[in-house]
């Protein structure tokens, strides 16, 4: 639904992509890959589920890894910029027919209450939250700097970056559109094909992206392309793909820098789960508040936009980057703790 920019005004919006939850068949090589690799915090152990920070989030997590049978996303999770935003959105979404689950405080550790569905045309599974605890990191680890939960550890993770979704193709024009429309998302660079919508970059925050929704090869809906964690300088990428290597993780695609978004990339597979990861560095901002999104042809995307330098990035017929991994469905797998 097509809304006024009065109506917009008034509207609740998302401050920030915040969290992804994981699931892996292997909780103890993931903890390996994202703790001690990429030197993220553990923050908690709550059962079979691990929360986890960069040393620059000063709230309780952005990674949930848990234990699964086969490597899934639980959720992708979205911070309101305000508290009652929650249930605003809540409205909005059953106004659409949307069906919405709400979810008790503690649905994931540290956090308040939160609202959790389907997107209505790509099937991917969304929590919204506002309340989110910030705990000090322990003593032993702890940073000087008030800005900084912790010492930088590992490869130096600061934050996540950005999560990309792939989904059936014929459903991407729509999913994307309800995205800006409906949750606020700006088009910041897109790629089509004979007038059909194959990609597109979108944020709510200065970033390119914060969320990228495209195509995927396989053609199925609800998949996970990679989620990207944050690394302070170009530099530390080619350091995570030497150690990387060197630990034994395999690299799917880079170091290289992408033409759209100008970002350092470095694909990896987390090792006990198979998410694709991306290392992620630089990338220019947007503080045009009238910025008009870069739209490409596949042939320049195929060209220099998904790879300025580096190996190519997804071709039409495939690569080891376009193995994607599914999402759950509505029922969170993380514990039956819906309210209500
Ligand atoms: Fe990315």
């Amino acid at each position: 639904m097509a809304m006024t920019n009065a109506e917009t005004g008034r509207r609740p919006r998302i401050a920030q992509v915040g969290a992804i939850a994981l699931g892996t068949p292997d909780i103890d090589e993931s903890l390996r890959f994202f703790r001690d690799l990429l030197g993220m915090e553990e923050v908690r152990r709550d059962g079979s589920a691990s929360y986890l920070r960069g040393y620059q989030e000063l709230k309780h997590h952005s990674l949930v890894l848990f234990e699964s049978d086969e490597p899934i996303v639980d959720s992708y999770c979205l911070r309101t910029e305000r508290p009652e935003h929650v249930e605003q959105f809540a409205d909005i979404l059953r106004e659409q027919g949307v069906e919405v689950l709400e979810l008790a405080p503690g649905h994931q550790a540290g956090r308040g209450a939160a609202i959790r569905f389907l997107h209505p045309h790509s099937r991917h599974p969304f929590e919204i939250y506002y309340d989110i605890e910030a705990p000090e990191a322990p003593d032993g680890i702890r940073s000087l700097l008030p800005s900084n939960s912790s010492k930088r550890r590992g490869l130096g993770v600061r934050r996540i970056d950005h999560i990309n979704l792939a989904t059936a193709v014929e459903q991407v024009g729509d999913a994307e559109l309800w995205l800006r429309e409906t949750l606020g998302f700006r088009r910041r660079e897109s790629m089509s094909h004979d007038g059909t919508l194959l990609s597109s970059w979108l944020a709510v925050t200065p970033q390119v992206h914060d969320i990228a929704i495209g195509a995927g090869v396989n053609n199925e809906e609800a998949q996970l392309h990679h989620v990207a964690f944050n690394l302070e300088n170009q530099s530390d990428v080619l350091v995570a793909a030497d150690t990387l290597r060197d630990h034994g993780v395999a690299i799917n695609a880079g170091p290289g820098k992408h033409g759209i978004s100008q970002g350092m990339f470095l694909y990896v597979r987390d090792p006990g789960s198979g998410h694709c990861v991306e290392i992620f560095a630089g990338g220019y901002l947007i503080f045009d508040p009238d910025w008009k999104s870069i739209d490409w042809d596949m042939e320049a995307v195929l060209s220099h936009g998904l790879s300025w330098y580096g190996d190519p990035l997804d071709t039409p017929e495939g690569s080891a980057l376009s193995v994607t991994t599914p999402s759950s469905g509505l029922q969170s797998r993380l514990g039956s703790l819906a309210r209500g």
